[in-house]
């Protein structure tokens, strides 16, 4: 065997075997631990789960954890009083996920596939096909309950898990605010909070949505039109439409709208008023 050959061999096993599986984990944005694929082996069992892929829309079985005894040994089991786990990923991608979600449905950390296939699936976009490596997020869910299928809570080159307390108060809407608001507020958190941040809350993969007045130049009925379906108004948008199958999606995307203004609103500094004063400016604006 010539001696670039044999090079190659031993460059191809040495990039295999330190392949970087390290997991870390963080508590509000400090570092707690960090483990790797091997730990992760030695601590827990490895599960054959088959779920149904929300990118590939197929069924597919995976080796995995279970989330919740990562959590658990990691956080103790008092994890499930928090607010919510941030996934940290390696291209940017930072969903949050209430902690509820871990409690009530059934989330594992994939790191292969226990049916011989590679360990690659589409991209969010359904173009490239991506590595997974080194970890991928995957639920059982229900498909009668769920019809909406939560791609955003299938985050792939998972890194690490951040769990948070609270949400900074800058993004909550105060007590006694309009329902529409309010309802804004949870769906922006559910469905742009993955990929956009407010605030610095969210994720770092795309852009500020109010500090970077991404949205003060749409009108309402753009901006609606926008989330409805990015690709209307621009060929090259890259942002996914919202969730086509979700129930009362007009009225979502209506109340997200509201929220967004409710925030340009608030962080209209010279303006700086009380909750009430705030409350009844934007009321009579949407109203
Ligand atoms: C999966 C990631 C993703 C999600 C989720 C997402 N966006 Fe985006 N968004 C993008 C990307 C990427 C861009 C940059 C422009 C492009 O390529 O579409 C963008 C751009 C924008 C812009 C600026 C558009 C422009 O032309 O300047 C606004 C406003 C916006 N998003 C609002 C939202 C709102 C509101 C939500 C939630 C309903 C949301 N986004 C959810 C990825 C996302």
């Amino acid at each position: 065997m010539s001696l670039f050959i044999r090079n190659i061999i031993a460059i191809t096993l040495s990039l295999s075997v330190n392949a970087n599986t390290d997991l870390t984990l963080f508590k509000n944005g400090d570092p707690l631990h960090t483990t790797n694929l091997q730990k992760l082996k030695d601590k827990f069992d490895i599960q054959k789960v088959t779920i149904f892929n929300p990118y590939t829309l197929k069924p597919e079985t995976y080796n995995a954890f279970s989330m919740k005894q990562i959590l658990s040994s990691n956080y103790t089991s008092k994890w499930i009083n928090e607010f919510a786990i941030r996934v940290t990923t390696k291209d940017g991608y930072l969903p949050i996920i209430e902690t509820y979600k871990f409690q009530e449905r059934k989330a594992f950390l994939a790191f292969s596939r226990a049916d011989n296939k590679k360990f690659v699936s589409l991209t969010m976009y359904k173009e490239k096909i991506v590595n997974l490596a080194p970890y991928y997020l995957i639920w059982i869910e229900d498909k009668e309950k769920f019809p909406s299928r939560r791609k955003a809570h299938w985050p792939y080159k998972v890194t690490g898990f951040d769990l948070i307390s609270n949400v900074p108060e800058i993004i909550v809407p105060p007590k006694g605010v309009d329902k529409r608001i309010q309802f804004g507020y949870e769906n922006v958190r559910k469905h742009c909070l993955s990929c956009h941040s407010i605030y610095g809350y969210g994720s770092t993969k795309v852009g500020e949505l109010i500090t970077n007045n991404l949205t003060k130049k749409f009108s309402d009925k753009k901006l609606r039109q926008l989330i409805h379906n990015p690709r209307s108004i621009n060929k090259k948008n890259q942002m996914p439409r919202f969730s086509p199958k979700i129930d009362m999606r007009k009225s979502r995307i209506k109340n997200i709208v509201h929220y967004l203004r409710f925030l340009e609103e608030r962080s209209d500094k010279k303006r700086m008023r009380s909750a009430e004063t705030l409350i009844k400016t934007i009321e009579e604006k949407i109203n």
